[in-house]
C-alpha cells in the first residue's frame, strides 16, 4: 500500500467508524452489527500502527489514548458557566414567569428540559474538532478533563460541520450502569458510590482515562455558548442545531406557550421520573427567544431567563427495627432509630436521630413500626411519621432508661431541658466523645485522628484525657490495627503541629459547656492567655458584650475545677500553646476592608484555599464568619456545589460572591 492509499483508507475508515459510533451512541440506532464495527476498528488500528503519521487526535482509535496525568490543568471557560436559581413549587414558577414578563414586556415562550443529575461539562470545538473538555469548576475556571471525556462515545470527536463553538452539557452515568458498577465494587470489597452522580463525577476526576473508559458514561448536551458563524434566534433552534452537528441532546424537551403549560410539564415528570433510565433532579425552564434572554441578562451567578424547578424531597417507607442510645460529649443521651436500610435521596439511610423522648411520644413512634423517612434539606435523615395502618400489635413501646447506657449512673433531666443527661464526669462515653471533639476540625484540627482511631486509643487505655494525646509514643501507635509506619509518622506530625494552635482552638476543644467556637474566639481575643482566663471573675467575663450570666458561669465553674487545673498544667508541660495568636480586637475593628463588620457565610467547596484559610483571611480583615444563613447575613461566598445555604441566601436576597470574586477582593 502506498502512503497515499493508506492516508485515504485511514480517512475513509475514520469517517465510517465515526458514523457507526454516532448511530449507536447518539441516535441509539445501530446500522451495522457490532462485529463489523470491531473488524473495521481493527483494520484502522493496524493501518495507524503502520502509518502513524496519518493518525489524528480525532481518530476513533483515540478515545482511550491518553496516558495517566499527574494533575488536571486548570482552564478558563470562554464564557462563564453559570448556575441556576431554584423554584420549589408552582408559585415559584409563576413568580419567575412574572419577573420574566415584567422584564421583557411582551409574550414569552419557554423551553422545558429535564435537569439531568450528573456533572456539568464544557466541550470546546475548533473547526469541527473536539479540542478540549472541562469541568465547571468555579464557573470561570474548570479542570481540563479532555482525555476522560473522549472516552464518552456520545461525545463527537468530529462534528458534521467545521463549526467553532463551546457547548455545555451534563455527563452522567445511566442507572443500570451505576447498579452494575456498585455490584462489582461490592464484590471486590471497595467502597460503593452513593449515587450515579457521584459515580460519574468520581470517574471523570480520575487521572487515568482507562478508568473512565470502563465506566459507561453518557452525556446530554443542553446548550451552546460562544458559537461562531451560525445565527440562531432561539434556544429551541440551537437544540436543533446541536442535533445537526452530531451531539446527543435530550429528546424530552418541550416548548411551552404559557407558564401553566410549564407547570403541567413539570408535574407530569414528578410522576414519570422513575421510568427514566438516568436520574434527573428537576426541570430547567428557559426563555426561548435569545433576544429576550439578552434583554433579561444575568446576575453574577445565574441567568434571569432560566430557573431550575427542584423535585420535592423524596419520602420513603421503611421499618424502624430498634432504638439505640448514644451518650454525647455533654452527657446528653440521644435515642437514634435503627432503620432497615433504605435508599433516600440517593444514599442509603440506616439511622436517624429521634432527638429525645418527647419527640418519640409526640410522633407516637414504637419499635417495629413502619415509618416514613426523608432527608431534611436533602441531607439529614429524619423520621417524618408512623404509618399507623401498618401496625400489627407486635410493636413495642420505647422508654428512655433511668441509667446511663455506658456507665450506669443515674440520668437526670435538667430543668427546662427535654434532654436526659448522664452527669458522671468519668463516664467513658463522654470522655471518648470529648476526645473526638478535641481533635475535630474547628478545635485542634488533628488530621488522621478520627472517631475510629480515638476509640481504639481510648479502648486500649492509651489516652484518658486530651493531654495524653501529646504523650503518645511511636511504638504504641504502631501496635494499633491498620496503622502503618507512614500513617503513624503523619499522625505524630499532626499532633505536634497542633501544639502551635492559637488559644481559641484549644479553648473550643476543651468543650466548656456553652462555649462554642465563636465564644472561644471572643474569650481568647479578650483575655489573650489561658492564665488570664483562669483568673477571670464573673464580672470580667460579663463585661464582654456578647457574654451573659449563663456563659460566664459556665466558664468560671469550669476553671474552678481542680481536675481542669491539673489538665491545663499537663498541657502546658507537653508544650501546647496557651496564647492568642490572632489580631487584637481593637486591630480588627478599625480595618477598612470589604469584610469589616460583615457577617459572612462560606458554603460549597472552595478550590483555591481551604475553608479554614478563608475564614482566617476574613477574620483578619475584620469580618465575622457564621455557620448558617439568616437575615443577619451580609454576604455569602459560594464555592463549587453550594447547596441549601446558597438557596436560602438567594431567597433572602443576600449578596452572593463566587470564589473568584472573593479571591479578587482578598488580593485587593
Ligand atoms: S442550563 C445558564 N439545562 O444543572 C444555564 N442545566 O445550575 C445553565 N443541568 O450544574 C444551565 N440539566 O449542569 C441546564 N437541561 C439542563 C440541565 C442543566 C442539568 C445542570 C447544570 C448545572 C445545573 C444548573
Amino acid at each position: 500500500m502506498t502512503e497515499e492509499q493508506a492516508k485515504a483508507k485511514i480517512e475513509e475508515l475514520s469517517n465510517l467508524l465515526n458514523q457507526y459510533n454516532y448511530e449507536y451512541h447518539v441516535l441509539d440506532k445501530p446500522s451495522v452489527p457490532d462485529v463489523e464495527y470491531d473488524q473495521k476498528l481493527h483494520e484502522l488500528i493496524k493501518l495507524e500502527q503502520e502509518f502513524p503519521q496519518f493518525r489524528t487526535e480525532h481518530s476513533p482509535t483515540q478515545r482511550v489514548g491518553g496516558e495517566p496525568l499527574d494533575a488536571f490543568k486548570k482552564v478558563e471557560h470562554r464564557s462563564p458557566m453559570l448556575s441556576l436559581g431554584n423554584a420549589f413549587n408552582d408559585q415559584d414558577l409563576r413568580d419567575f414567569d412574572r419577573r420574566v414578563r415584567d422584564g421583557v414586556g411582551g409574550k414569552v415562550q419557554y423551553v422545558c428540559e429535564l435537569k439531568i443529575d450528573g456533572l456539568a461539562v464544557s466541550l470546546l470545538y475548533e473547526n469541527g474538532r473536539f479540542v478540549r473538555g472541562a469541568t465547571r469548576g468555579d464557573g470561570t475556571i474548570g479542570e481540563d478533563i479532555t482525555n476522560n471525556l473522549k472516552t464518552i462515545r456520545s461525545i463527537p470527536l468530529r462534528l458534521k460541520e467545521d463549526a467553532t463553538l463551546e457547548v455545555r452539557g451534563e455527563a452522567f452515568m445511566p442507572k443500570a450502569s451505576f447498579m452494575k458498577l456498585n455490584e462489582a465494587r461490592e464484590k471486590e470489597g471497595v467502597e460503593v458510590f452513593a449515587n450515579p452522580r457521584n459515580a460519574a463525577a468520581g470517574s471523570l476526576r480520575q487521572l487515568d482515562p482507562k478508568i473512565a473508559s470502563r465506566r459507561n458514561l453518557d452525556i446530554f448536551v443542553y446548550g451552546a455558548a460562544a458559537v461562531e458563524g451560525r445565527n440562531v434566534a432561539s434556544h429551541s433552534e440551537s437544540l436543533h442545531y446541536l442535533d445537526e452537528l452530531g451531539f446527543k441532546t435530550n429528546p424530552e424537551w418541550k416548548r411551552c406557550e404559557t407558564i401553566e403549560e410549564v407547570i403541567e410539564y413539570v408535574n407530569g415528570w414528578v410522576e414519570r421520573r422513575p421510568d427514566l433510565n438516568y436520574e434527573i433532579d428537576g426541570i430547567v425552564v428557559k426563555v426561548d427567544s435569545l433576544d429576550q434572554q439578552d434583554e433579561l441578562g444575568t446576575t453574577v451567578k445565574s441567568p434571569r431567563w432560566a430557573v431550575a424547578y427542584k423535585f420535592p424531597a423524596e419520602e420513603v417507607v421503611t421499618r424502624l427495627e430498634d432504638i439505640e442510645l448514644t451518650v454525647g460529649r455533654t452527657g446528653v443521651v440521644t435515642p437514634t432509630a435503627l432503620l432497615e436500610p433504605v435508599q433516600v435521596a440517593r444514599t442509603t439511610v440506616k439511622r436517624a436521630s429521634l432527638h429525645n423522648e418527647d419527640l418519640i411520644r409526640e410522633k407516637d413512634i414504637k419499635i417495629g413500626d413502619y415509618v416514613i423517612v426523608k432527608k431534611a434539606g436533602d441531607i439529614i435523615p429524619e423520621v417524618v411519621n408512623v404509618i399507623q395502618e401498618k401496625r400489627t400489635g407486635e410493636e413495642k413501646n420505647f422508654h428512655m432508661p433511668t441509667h446511663c447506657p455506658e456507665c450506669e449512673s443515674e440520668l437526670v433531666r435538667i430543668e427546662d431541658e427535654v434532654a436526659l443527661r448522664c452527669i458522671n464526669p468519668k463516664c467513658p462515653a463522654q470522655i471518648r466523645e470529648g476526645l473526638i471533639h478535641f481533635v475535630s476540625r474547628n478545635a485542634m484540627n488533628i488530621d488522621g485522628l478520627g472517631e475510629k482511631v480515638i476509640t481504639q486509643l481510648f479502648n486500649e487505655n492509651l489516652i484518658q484525657d486530651v493531654a495524653d494525646l501529646y504523650e503518645l509514643k511511636r511504638e504504641e501507635l504502631l501496635k494499633l490495627e491498620r496503622m502503618g509506619e507512614k500513617s503513624v509518622d503523619n499522625l505524630l506530625k499532626a499532633i505536634e503541629a497542633s501544639k502551635d494552635n492559637s488559644l481559641e482552638k484549644l479553648l473550643f476543644g476543651l468543650g466548656i459547656r456553652n462555649v462554642g467556637a465563636k465564644a472561644a474566639r471572643t474569650l481568647a481575643e479578650h483575655f489573650e492567655t489561658m492564665e488570664n482566663l483562669q483568673k477571670a471573675r464573673r464580672e470580667d467575663i460579663t463585661s464582654i458584650h456578647e457574654f451573659g450570666d449563663i456563659m460566664a458561669d459556665s466558664v468560671v465553674v469550669y476553671f474552678e475545677k481542680p481536675e481542669v487545673e491539673q489538665l491545663l498544667e499537663h498541657l502546658r508541660k507537653v508544650g501546647v500553646n496557651m496564647e492568642y495568636k490572632g489580631l487584637k480586637r481593637s486591630e480588627t475593628e478599625n480595618i477598612d476592608s470589604p469584610f469589616s463588620g460583615k457577617t459572612i457565610v462560606l458554603t460549597g467547596k472552595l478550590l483555591q484555599l481551604s475553608r479554614n484559610e478563608a475564614k482566617a483571611e476574613i477574620e483578619k480583615l475584620g469580618g465575622k464568619v457564621a455557620g448558617s444563613v439568616s437575615k443577619n447575613t451580609d454576604l455569602v461566598i459560594a464555592g463549587e456545589d453550594a447547596g441549601s445555604k446558597l438557596t436560602k441566601a438567594e431567597k433572602l436576597g443576600v449578596e452572593v460572591w463566587n470564589e473568584d470574586t472573593f479571591i479578587g477582593q482578598l488580593n485587593d
